[in-house]
Formats: structure tokens, sequence, C-alpha cells
């Protein structure tokens, strides 16, 4: 359950949508569907592999593996994933804890979807009411992992998660009867093969691992919290199912909505902030539905923001532990938090009007994160703990992770090891560099 928290949150909600709506929607989802089982599922098992079988954090978990510190160098390249990838999703967090309170202001009432997309902008525009929202979510987070209250969450996760895919059923229900919602189904199901092109392919690569928190140590992590009865493969499958689940009913919330109400679906980040509200402004209960949907967004938001951030304090924990300074628990929360609360604001400020300083090329600080988290440092992570785990652990011991021997599960092992050796690694190269255009 933690896991699947921590794989669905604003990847799916978010993020899917509008990098979908930016590369052509049909053709995307085939691909990223694609990407999902070839990639996310051996993945997946691979970090859990990883995790489990060392009982360490991303920062013990190579060491302790390999008994040697050559590997140390993939333990820092995914703490600095986590932590440029938490700059903007803090940033997102925040914007959602704002639309709660939106919400139950009544802020959207009356209101069009050109008056939505004025709403957002004068939200990115204004610094210091974005870095409070984010702050709020940053303490939030914090003060879980200060308590250790996983537990509670989990089992909060269980009732909440539920609830926010009945919530969606409900809201594609509504969706689908507006007027020109088939424009937005055809954009979103219908797959235009001329659209792929290597851009698309590493996009939709990327946003598979980003979207199943592969490729920065989350999993490894989770992994060594893992009890030694606990499946493998059927967990990989559950989170992988739900994950996809979530993102595909966001897809057939969003896309129709965007056509009926005459939004472009090439937006950028903001088009769920646009649409969303535009699509409860339709629904019966349109106060209580808004409230309660960016509600259990910031749910989602804040179990996945709770996997980042535990990343790096356990690496911290661990990393410190036989120094001279060892920080405890509560020490590398208030680092992190600290750390983290920087990048925050760089992500904030390239946003405003007052941050083009923090642009290149066409880009400010909060596109740069985001895509390179995704495209480049997590297939690159990946591709490395592959071979790690494909190349450089001992076989037995991979297979003997899936059951025990001649059951069925022992033989996934059968299978799962060419994939990591050979073909997961050469695909994420080839599409890595056809996408940068190298190949
Ligand atoms: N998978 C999360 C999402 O889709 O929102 C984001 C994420 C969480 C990425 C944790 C990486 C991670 F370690």
């Amino acid at each position: 359950m933690a896991t699947a928290g921590s794989a669905v949150g604003l990847g799916n909600i978010w993020k899917f949508p509008y990098i979908a709506g930016e590369n052509g929607g049909g053709a995307f989802l085939i691909v990223y569907l694609i990407c999902v089982l070839i990639f996310g599922l051996p993945l997946l098992m691979t970090e859990f592999i990883i995790g489990k079988k060392s009982g360490k954090s991303a920062f013990g978990a190579f060491q302790a593996l390999r008994k040697n510190k050559k590997w140390q160098w993939l333990s820092w390249c995914c703490m600095l994933t986590a932590i440029i990838i938490m700059g903007f999703y803090f940033v997102v967090t925040g914007w959602c804890f704002h639309y709660v309170v939106a919400a139950v202001t009544h802020s959207f009432k009356g209101l069009d979807t050109g008056a939505f997309s004025e709403h957002f902008t004068s939200l990115v525009n204004n610094g210091g009411s974005m870095f409070a929202y984010s702050l709020l979510a940053v303490l939030l987070t914090a003060i879980v992992l200060w308590f250790d209250v996983n537990k509670g969450i989990e089992r909060m996760s269980k009732i909440l998660m539920p609830l926010l895919l009945l919530m969606m059923v409900l809201m594609a229900g509504r969706v689908l009867m507006l007027p020109d919602s088939n424009i937005g189904m055809k954009f979103f199901f219908q797959a235009d093969f001329l659209k792929i092109n290597p851009q698309t392919v590493l996009a939709a690569m990327g946003q598979s691992f980003f979207s199943l928190s592969i490729g920065m140590g989350a999993i490894i992590t989770y992994g060594a919290y893992m009890p030694a009865n606990q499946n493998i493969s059927a967990t990989s499958l559950q989170v992988v199912v739900l994950d996809t689940l979530v993102a595909v009913f966001a897809g057939l919330i969003i896309f129709p909505a965007v056509f009926a109400f005459g939004v472009d679906p090439a937006e950028g980040p903001q088009l769920v902030f646009v649409v969303l509200p535009a699509i409860f402004e339709q629904m019966s209960f349109a106060w209580f539905s808004g409230i309660l949907f960016f509600g259990l967004l910031c749910v989602a938001a804040v179990t996945s923001t709770i996997s980042l951030m535990e990343v790096a304090v356990a690496f911290l924990t661990e990393a410190t532990e036989k120094t001279k300074h060892p920080l405890n628990r509560h020490k590398s929360v208030l680092v992190i938090s600290a750390i983290v609360l920087v990048m925050v604001a760089f992500n904030g400020i390239s946003l405003t009007n007052d941050g083009t300083w923090l642009c290149w090329e066409g880009k400010n600080f909060f596109d740069w994160s985001d895509m390179l988290s995704a495209n480049i440092f997590m297939p690159l992570n990946a591709f490395a703990m592959a071979l790690f785990v494909g190349w450089f652990m001992d076989k037995k011991d991979v297979r003997n992770q899936f059951g025990k021997q001649d059951s069925w599960l022992y033989r996934i092992g059968a299978i799962y090891l060419p994939l990591v050796r050979f073909l997961i690694p050469l695909a994420i190269l080839a599409i890595f560099l056809n996408g940068l255009g190298i190949l």
C-alpha cells in the first residue's frame, strides 16, 4: 500500500495529462502503456530486489550487496534526483493545497476557463503565497517522517485512495456527457502513429519511470522495509495496474473536458488546474465535489512526497552513521527539509515574472527540473540498477527473491534475468540517445 501511495500521485493526475496533451494524446498513450509493461514492471522488481536483499536505503544498498564502494556514485545520483524532484513536486503540491482553499472559499463560482487560467497565472506570480503553500506541504511531510507515523498514513490511504478512484470514475461519467466530449475521447484513444517521434518515446519512458517512482531509490528504500514473506512480483504487478488505471482515468477526465471547454491540450503544467475547476462547475454538488477532489489530490500528493523525502532522510541517516557527526532521523528530517525549501524557492521564483534569470533556452528552472529528472536522471539511474542486478548480483540470490525453488513464481526469475541483463539496458539506452538526437 505504501508503494502504491508513492506511485499514485501528481505524476498520474497532473503530469500524465499534460505530457500526453503535449505529445499527441493517443500516440503517447500507446507508447506509455508499452513502456510501463516493458520497463515499469521489471524495474520495480529490480529496485525491490536491491532493497529487500540488502535491507538498506539507497545509500547503503549497493555497497552492502557488492561489499565494496564501487557503486557509491549511483547512491549519490539517486539522492540528487530525489532532491531535484522534491524541488518542483512540493511546488505543485502547494498548488493543490491552494486549490482546496480556493474551492472552500467559492473562488471558482460562475467563472469560465479563461478566468480559471487567469486564476492560475496569478497564483504562480505570487511567489510569497506559493512558497507558503509549499512550506505547508513540506511541514506536513516532515511531521509524518519525524514521528514515523507511516503506518497511520498507510491506513488512511487504504480508505482515501479508493475514494479518489471512485471520485474519478464519477467525474469521468459527468465529463463524458459534455458536448464535444467525443473529440477528446478520440484525441486520447485514437493513436496516430505518425505523431510518434523519438521525443514522444523518450517522454513516455520518462513519464512511466516518474509515475512508478522508479530510478531514484524510493522503491529500494521501501523494499528494505518489506517483510520477508512479501512477494515481489505480485506487489509490483498490483502497483503497476493501480498506477496505470489512475493515469488512464485522469486522461479520461481531462481530455473530453479539454475539448468541451475549448482549452488547448498542449497547455502545459497548468492544464489540469484550468480544466478541473471547470469540470466541477458542471457537476452537481459543485462546491463539495471540488473540495473533496482537491483534498484527495493533496492526500495522493503527500503520500508521494513522504516517499520522496524518506529516500533522502534514510540516505542521510545511513551516510552519516559512522562519521564523527552522525545525524539521527530527526536531524536528517530538518536538514533535508531545509535543502528542499531552498530548491522550492528557486522553482517557485522561476515561475514568477521576476524569475527570468532562472530561465535557460526558453525553459525555466521548474521546467528543467521536471524534464531532467524524468527524462534523463531516472532512466539513467534505472539503467545502472538493471545492470547492477543483472550482471553484478549473484544470479541465485536474485532468483531466490522471487519465491521458493520449483514454485511457478521462481520461474518468473528466469524470464526476468535476461530482461534486466540485455533488453532493458539496451532499450533504455537506445530510446535515450535517440530522444536526445545522438543516435
Ligand atoms: N510517482 C509519483 C507520482 O506519480 O506522483 C512521483 C514520485 C514519487 C517519483 C516518489 C519518485 C519517487 F521516488
